[in-house]
Parts: C-alpha cells; sequence; structure tokens
C-alpha cells in the first residue's frame, strides 16, 4: 500500500483541522489495548484523550497519522498513527514514543515508516534516548530458543511477537519488565484488618493522612518532595531516567490536568510525627468512563523510613477509602518492576494476581 504521513501537534481547541489525527490515535489505540487485554478497563474515553491532548508545559507532543495515498484526512481513513511525547520541565535528554498500525495494514512497512520519522524527530530535537513500551509481548521460560533476555537478568520475552521484532529491528533493547497484577473487589475484609492490625505495631511514630483530589495547602510542599524521590527511588533497571522536578505548582497543575479529564485520584501520605515531615505515599486513580476499574498510580516510602509497615498501611487504609467512595469499582490494576520485590510482596499479601507483563523498551540515539 502507498501511503501519506501527515504531522500534527497538541490540539489548539475543538475546531483545530487536524483534530481528527488525536481522534485516530485514540480509536487505534483503543482497538490495541481491547485486543491484547480482552477489555477496555485500559483505554481512555475520547473526550478525555482530547482535553489531555492540548498544551502541557510538562510536555510536547508530536502525532503523526498515516493515510493511503489518495485517502481523504479523516479519522476513519487513518492506518497507522505515531505518538511522541518530549519532556519539557526535566528529562530533557529522554522522550516516548509509540507506533500502532491499524491491523489490516501491517506488514507494509508502515510501522517501520512512522518509525523512521520518529527517530529523526527525536534526534533532531537533541533527545538521548527514546523509550517505548510493550503489553503484549509474552515473558517466556528462559529455556526458549527464541528468547530475549530483558535488560541485566530480569527475565525473558518472546523474541518472535511481531511487537518483538518489530523494534528489535530499529535498535530498542528490552530493559525492563512490569508485572501487570489485578485485585478484584471487595477484598476479604477480615484479611486486610489481620495485614492492617500486623503492620500498625510498627509505625507508632507515624500517621497517616487521606484526602481525595487536591492536596491540602499544608502538606503541598512535602507532597511534593515525596513526587521527586518518587522519581528516583522507583526501580528503573537501565532506563536512562533522571530525576523529575516537581514542586507545589505543578502538583497543582496535574491535578486540575486530571480532574478536567475525568479522572479522580484518592491519596493517603504518612507523616512523621517527631519531625513533621511526610515520608510516603499512596494513590489509586478513577476514571468516571471506567466505573469498574480504577488503577493503582505512585506508591512510595522514603529509604530512611522503610522497614516500619508503611506500605502496607497506606495501601490497606486507601484500599479501604476506595470500597467506601467508588462503590462500582471491581478491580484495581497495577503495575510492578519485576524486581521490585517489597512492593510485590505486599501485593501479593493484599490478593493481587498477575495477569500480565509489560517490557519497557529503549532505543540510544547518541552511540
Ligand atoms: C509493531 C507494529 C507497529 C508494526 O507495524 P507494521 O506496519 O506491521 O510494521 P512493518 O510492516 O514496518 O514491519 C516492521 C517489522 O515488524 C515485524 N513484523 C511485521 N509484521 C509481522 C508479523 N506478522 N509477524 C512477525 N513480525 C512482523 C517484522 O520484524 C518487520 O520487519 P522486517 O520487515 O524487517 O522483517 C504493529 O504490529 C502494531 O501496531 N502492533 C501493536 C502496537 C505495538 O505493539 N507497537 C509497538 C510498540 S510502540
Amino acid at each position: 500500500m502507498d501511503y501519506r504521513i501527515i504531522e500534527t501537534a497538541e490540539l489548539t481547541g475543538d475546531d483545530d483541522p487536524r483534530r481528527w489525527i488525536h481522534e485516530a490515535s485514540n480509536h487505534l489505540w483503543h482497538d490495541e489495548i481491547v485486543a491484547v487485554h480482552g477489555n477496555d478497563d485500559l483505554t481512555r474515553p475520547l473526550d478525555a484523550e482530547l482535553r489531555l491532548s492540548v498544551a502541557n508545559p510538562e510536555r510536547r507532543l508530536v502525532v503523526w497519522a498515516a493515510l493511503p495515498t489518495g485517502a481523504d484526512d479523516g479519522a476513519d481513513n487513518v492506518v497507522g498513527i505515531g505518538r511522541l511525547v518530549l519532556p519539557l520541565l526535566d528529562n530533557t535528554h529522554y522522550c516516548e514514543a509509540r507506533v500502532v498500525v491499524r491491523p489490516d495494514a501491517r506488514g507494509q512497512g508502515i510501522g517501520s515508516a512512522l518509525a523512521e520519522t520518529i527517530l529523526n524527530r527525536a534526534r533532531a530535537e537533541g533527545r538521548r534516548v527514546l523509550v517505548t513500551s510493550t503489553g503484549s509481548v509474552p515473558a517466556v521460560a528462559t529455556s526458549d530458543a527464541d528468547a530475549v533476555e530483558v535488560g541485566e537478568q530480569l527475565g525473558f520475552i518472546d523474541g518472535t511477537h511481531p511487537a518483538a521484532r518489530f523494534l528489535l529491528g530499529r535498535g530498542f533493547r528490552p530493559e525492563q519488565l512490569e508485572l501487570h497484577s489485578v485485585l478484584d473487589l471487595p477484598v476479604d475484609s477480615e484479611g486486610v484488618a489481620r495485614l492492617h492490625d500486623e503492620a500498625i505495631a510498627y509505625a507508632d511514630d507515624y500517621d497517616l493522612i487521606s484526602f481525595e483530589g487536591t492536596c491540602p495547602d499544608e502538606h503541598i510542599d512535602g507532597f511534593a518532595d515525596l513526587a521527586v524521590a518518587m522519581s528516583t527511588d522507583m526501580p528503573h533497571a537501565e532506563i536512562d531516567v533522571e530525576a523529575q522536578a516537581w514542586d507545589a505548582a505543578r502538583i497543582r497543575h496535574q491535578e486540575r490536568r486530571q480532574m478536567a479529564a475525568g479522572i479522580r485520584a484518592l491519596t493517603v501520605v504518612a507523616q512523621h510525627l517527631p519531625s513533621g515531615r511526610l515520608v510516603g505515599y499512596t494513590t489509586l486513580l478513577h476514571d468516571a468512563a471506567h466505573p469498574a476499574a480504577a488503577n493503582q498510580g505512585d506508591t512510595l516510602v522514603l529509604h530512611e523510613h522503610r522497614g516500619h509497615r508503611l506500605g502496607m498501611l497506606l495501601k490497606v487504609l486507601n484500599l479501604r477509602r476506595a470500597q467506601q467512595v467508588w462503590p462500582s469499582v471491581e478491580r484495581i490494576h497495577t503495575w510492578n518492576a519485576r524486581e521490585n520485590d517489597p512492593m510485590l510482596a505486599i501485593n501479593f499479601a493484599l490478593g493481587f494476581r498477575v495477569v500480565g507483563t509489560e517490557a519497557a523498551w529503549q532505543r540510544r540515539l547518541d552511540g
């Protein structure tokens, strides 16, 4: 198939002449997510996608659409989408991309052309690393002849899967594996009460504070400090990322963006009573468009406060609160680096079960 590629940037409003490219991006990803997961829990409603695709001081967005030559502009005619996100406030050496080709148009070079376009732009922007992820490439046993090793001894994935072949052929390496797990609600309240009672005995010096949506003013600076720590303390394997620059204004901006996209957040923070310092937090996110599903956001306990079972306490409290304020939620999704044993141990104790793996792939652009 002959095709042409059209570029657009952030959405400028409802009358943006290239709004259809953002719509096509949403449609193609929706269908890909449903094909991989068998349900639409992880899809984003079009409205929310469009609201999140406007200009944002945190990042620049470039989107490309591939259309058969001769086909009119319009979302229904798009056969492939490439999307590049360029952080602006930190990590300016880094960028993230994804490519999706409509199933009936695969194997004809469209994905390669979009990948080439993205790589050229990322280089032109002076970025040194390009990162993408796949939720479709299965983890496999070591003995498999077609297995590709992830990072340094982090596991193996199926190197024959089309998405793996596509990325390997374009110079990407799988650097990290994340386990995707699900917890069915309601949880066994006696089991959770037991976990809570065991943990609370270790946490005399701490107070736990819940909030919905916006962080209380008196905690906003401490909360921003935790967001910075989260960006460095979570395991990144060999993915080349730097600390993120969070402050109160950026937290407020993120809260407004989430609300505008119909996403509600429930957070619990841990405060160390002797010092008054915030030392840990966990967040759950709920999109009104998916009443039955919620997603786990960040969870962090600062290094010097680990060992007090705060991770378990934070999660138990937020889980109980989620069951009260979001009674329609039937399951919670979470993603954890496979090497993140402490977080996985907490999640498995709570009843999360692994449903899949996600691989993070990195392509260096400076070598
Ligand atoms: C991965 C994807 C983008 C490839 O798009 P495409 O248009 O089919 O890609 P191309 O036709 O340019 O083929 C590129 C490579 O993909 C691999 N590939 C394509 N079709 C394949 C198939 N049916 N089976 C196995 N590998 C296949 C081949 O390695 C091919 O390279 P080669 O021709 O040098 O052997 C497409 O399969 C897709 O949209 N998948 C779902 C989204 C995704 O996983 N994206 C990747 C992460 S961002």
